[in-house]
């Protein structure tokens, strides 16, 4: 009887492919470590990593610090919190120097921190940051 026993499959399947998919959703939207706690931009300077891997002109995300790092033409660093205005996900794309949030779609510019796509309306929160020895390092003096 291959008519019923492959229809059922084909339900059976449906039904697997998207659980996944809701799970993923879930995920983007708490903290990435599965800790239960908020993600949340560095509250202290973090070492991000190595100078020169933000080129001219690009941007680098660090997705375990949610913090995004642009260099302008001039070489003049910028780094904002990819934690999403919108509703608080963590930026989890970058596209050129545009960030993409997985949640409703919002995106930012890299290099200023401003909304590029609805729904968000606030831009990205700036973070001081600097090169020291080689090493780049965001976040806020306390
Ligand atoms: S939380 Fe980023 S678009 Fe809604």
């Amino acid at each position: 009887m291959p008519a019923p026993s492959s229809a059922s499959r084909r339900t059976v399947l449906r039904g697997a492919a998207a659980a996944p998919v809701a799970g993923l959703a879930l995920a983007a939207c708490s903290a990435p470590d599965g800790s239960g706690a908020a993600a949340d931009a560095p509250t202290a300077p973090v070492d991000l990593g190595a100078e020169n891997e933000v080129a001219k002109g690009g941007a680098k995300l660090y997705r375990d610090h949610n913090v995004v790092v642009s260099r302008a033409e001039d070489g003049t660093l910028k780094a904002y919190s990819t934690i999403c205005t919108h509703a608080g996900c963590p930026i989890n794309k970058l596209r050129g120097t545009t960030l993409v949030c997985p949640c409703h779609g919002s995106e930012f510019d890299a290099v200023t921190g401003k909304v590029v796509q609805a729904p968000a309306t606030e831009p990205l929160t700036e973070l001081p940051v600097k090169a020291a020895k080689g090493r780049i390092v965001a976040g806020p003096a306390n």
